[in-house]
This record gives structure tokens, sequence and C-alpha cells, in this order.
């Protein structure tokens, strides 16, 4: 994936989240110099397999089971420090060590206690399914101007006042939200002091970091969370994350210019989940839905909530082709679909007689919406062991080639199984 030309490598999700993009990071990292995540914080939840051994990560780059990888927490990450060392801890008890290669913005805002709480009581974050992981009520407190970001830990007069307005803010919201329990400014500080030194000893100034890396010609990928239609301005608002989760937000959350992002590959499940309430065109109703969730194990690695399923859904994966500019396609979970004998891609929305290929701005619009389905015959055997696409059976190769086509993107690696073995690079010795 890197090479002279193209130096910088944005991973996103191009479905809801959930497409497999740890195992695609972890993958790839292993050529790569520098792995950043770049929005989105706890709520992410990325799984890599090494062996027999599954490990989640929820905001330290998939990069890290790499020894020579360095990994950073971009600014436009909001970072929850008690979850990131716990992560470390983990880590390291698995026998990686991250010592002086895991790196976190001093820009980036911090998850708050009353973060979560607000996350917890609101109605709205219910109403939306949030992961309760304070997401949201972070990113309202930094567009407010008043959040506190990792290098404010360095001036203790100036955290207090901070914190000060924030428990304010927060505490009104809980009032209003019919909340009893309440923030307090002395607790958030203690709280604070518990975790300040060990992450001061991360901060770092990540975006120029990466701009001296790249002067030297090193790889880096961009690790994007959550999926495009998850996006705050461009996916199913309001049912959406609070961040920008795509190609566009990889420059921002990790500062450095757009101009530095040379290819963009999207992550797509073979066919489509979402957790939380929203938009999902294509949703299997019963009993394909158990089927489905049981066959792919559809359950969130952060929440484990049971995820929704539904058919490749090409309307969306071509909008996410073009609002993320890809380059590339990844189709992970191939082989989930290995049993079944009909296997469908929706190619548009048929609402009141009329055939709709673009994603709407509007749901209104999805609310009356039927698929229209392109029926394609299952291949009916394993593809877990299939190295090459050559090796695929025909059928799966012509659903995949559809795809490719609807979807106006090249298929760059298929993947077929948990393990990091089970994948089918396009490209020569990729995997
Ligand atoms: P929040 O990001 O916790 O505020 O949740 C907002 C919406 O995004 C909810 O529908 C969540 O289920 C969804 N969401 C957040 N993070 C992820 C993820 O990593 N994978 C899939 N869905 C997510
Ligand atoms: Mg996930």
């Amino acid at each position: 994936m890197f090479d002279a030309s193209r130096r910088t490598l944005v991973v996103v999700g191009a479905q809801w989240g959930d497409e497999g993009k740890g195992k695609l990071v972890d993958v790839i990292a292993e050529r790569a110099d520098w792995v950043v995540r770049y929005q989105g914080g706890a709520n992410a939840g990325h799984t890599v397999h090494i062996g027999d051994k599954k490990v989640v990560l929820h905001q330290i780059p998939s990069g890290i089971m790499h020894p020579g990888v360095r990994c950073a927490i971009g600014n436009g990450v909001v970072l929850d420090p008690e979850k990131l060392f716990s992560e470390i801890d983990g880590l390291v008890r698995d026998g990686i060590d991250v010592t002086g290669r895991l790196y976190v913005s001093e820009r980036a805002h911090l998850v708050m206690p009353y973060h979560k709480l607000m996350d917890g009581a609101s109605t709205a974050s219910k109403a939306i399914g949030t992961t309760g992981r304070g997401i949201g009520p972070t990113y309202e407190d930094k567009v407010a101007r008043r959040g506190v970001r990792v290098l404010d830990l360095r001036n203790p007069v100036r955290l207090r006042t901070l914190v000060e307005a924030g428990v304010a803010n927060a505490n009104g919201r809980l009032a209003l939200m019919n909340c009893d329990t309440r923030a307090d400014v002395d607790e958030t500080m203690v709280a604070l002091a518990q975790i300040t030194a060990r992450l001061l000893a991360l901060a770092d100034d990540v975006g120029l970091q990466i701009h001296r890396a790249l002067k030297t010609g090193a790889a880096v990928l961009l690790e994007g969370a959550q999926g495009s239609m998850l996006d705050i301005d461009h996916g199913t608002y309001p049912y959406v994350t609070s961040s920008n989760t795509t190609a566009g937000g990889a420059a921002i959350g990790a500062g450095i210019a757009p101009t530095a992002l040379h290819a963009v590959l999207g992550v797509v499940k073979a066919y489509t989940t979402r957790v939380g309430a929203g938009p999902l065109p294509t949703e299997f109703g019963e009993p394909m839905q158990t089927e489905m969730r049981t066959l792919g194990n559809e359950f969130g690695a952060t929440t484990g909530r049971p995820r929704r399923c539904g058919w490749f859904d090409a309307v969306v994966v071509r909008f996410a082709a073009r609002v993320n500019g890809l380059t590339d396609l990844a189709v992970t979970k191939l082989d989930v679909l290995d049993t079944l004998q009909r296997i469908a891609i929706c190619t548009g929305y048929m609402v009141d007689g009329d055939v709709h290929t673009e994603f709407p701005a509007d749901l209104a619009l999805l609310e009356h919406a039927e698929p229209v389905y392109e029926w394609y015959e299952g291949w009916q055997q394993s593809t877990a062991d299939c190295r090459s696409l050559e090796a695929l059976p025909r059928n799966a190769r012509l659903y995949l080639d559809r795809i490719e086509e609807l979807c106006e993107t090249r298929i760059t690696f298929v993947s077929v199984g948990t393990r990091r073995d089970q994948m089918i690079g396009m490209e020569a010795g990729v995997v």
C-alpha cells in the first residue's frame, strides 16, 4: 500500500462502523512507520486477532501490535485517560511493550467523568443509542470552548478554571435532565491529579512529529474509527457520532495538511451492520436477522450490544466512496456469507415509484423506501482458506466484481476470517 507516491494512507469505515478496520490496520501496519488515530475515542472497538488471542483496542491505534511501529492519538480524538491506561496495562500483560512508541497529542480533549454522566443521563443519547462513553458531551464542550485539553494538565490554575466551567455546565444540564447525580470540582481535580503525570509523559505535538516523519519519507497510516455513515456531517444525522469519521477528518484530527493525504482505503463488510438507532435500509427481518447475527458474531466489541444486520448496500458504499475519495476498497467477512443460498446487493431505493440511486440527505425519504435488490447465487463452500482472488469460488468473484463496479472503487483486500493470514491482498507482497 505504501510506495514513494503513497506514503500516507487513510483507512476509513465505509458503512456504519465495525467493518473490520482493526484487522486491516493491523495487517497493513506491518509496513508503516506510524499509525495515528484521528477522531472518536473509547466508543470505538477495533478487534485484532493474533494467533488464538483476541485484543480489542478502543483508543490505542491498531498498529501497536507491531514492535517497530510508532502510534499516536491525534488532536481530533477525545481521550479517556483511565481507559487508555487500562488498555496499555492490558497490552503489557500480553507482552506488548508500548514504551517510547505511544504518543498522545497535547491538543486532544479529555473525556471528563462528568461527560460520561451526561451521556448516561441524556434521553437524546439513549434515543440515538450512543455507547455512553461521554464522546458527544466532550465534543460539545470542545466546540463550546470550555473543553479540557491534555496540555491543560500542565497548569493547575488554568485547569481548575476550565473544570469549574465544565462542572457548572454539566450540573445545569444534569438538573434539566432530572438526574440527581452532580459533578464536583474538587472530586474532578483529584481524579485528574491521579492521571496527570502518566498522561503528560505521553503528551507531544503529534502533528509536528508526523510532519517531520513525512519529511524523512516515513509511511503513515491514519486509522479512522466508526464509519462514514456515522460522520457528523455526512452520516445519517442525527443518528451519528460527534466527529468527522470520513477522510477529511484525518488531516484535521491528526494535525497534518490535507495535501499530505495520498490514498484512502474504505473498509466494508460483505454485508451491512449498524449498532444503535437510525436508518438501515437493507435491514433483515426475522429469521434472517438472527441467522446473520449468529453467523457473523455481530455483537458490539465495545458495548456487547447485538448489531443490526442487512444486505450489502451499494448506494451507501458509493456515497462513502465519493465523500472519502476512496482509492481502494477492502471487503471483510466474505466467509460469513459462505453458507447462504442467495445473496442480495441493494442498488437503489424505491420511493413512491421512483428509484433513488444516491443516498439522500433527508432521512424522511428513507422512511418509505423499499430497497431495490440484485440477487446472486451463493457459492456455498468455504472461502476461509482462499488466499488469492483466483482461489475464490466463481460466484464469490462475481459478487465482488459487482461490488467493485457499483461502488466505482477497486477492491484491494478481501478478508475471509478473523486471523491475520486469512486475507487476500491484491497487491504483491502486501500480505
Ligand atoms: P457515540 O459515538 O457513543 O456518541 O454513539 C453515537 C452512535 O454511533 C451510536 O449509534 C453508536 O452505536 C454509534 N457508534 C459509536 N461508535 C461506534 C463504533 O465504533 N462502531 C459502531 N457504531 C458506533
Ligand atoms: Mg467496532
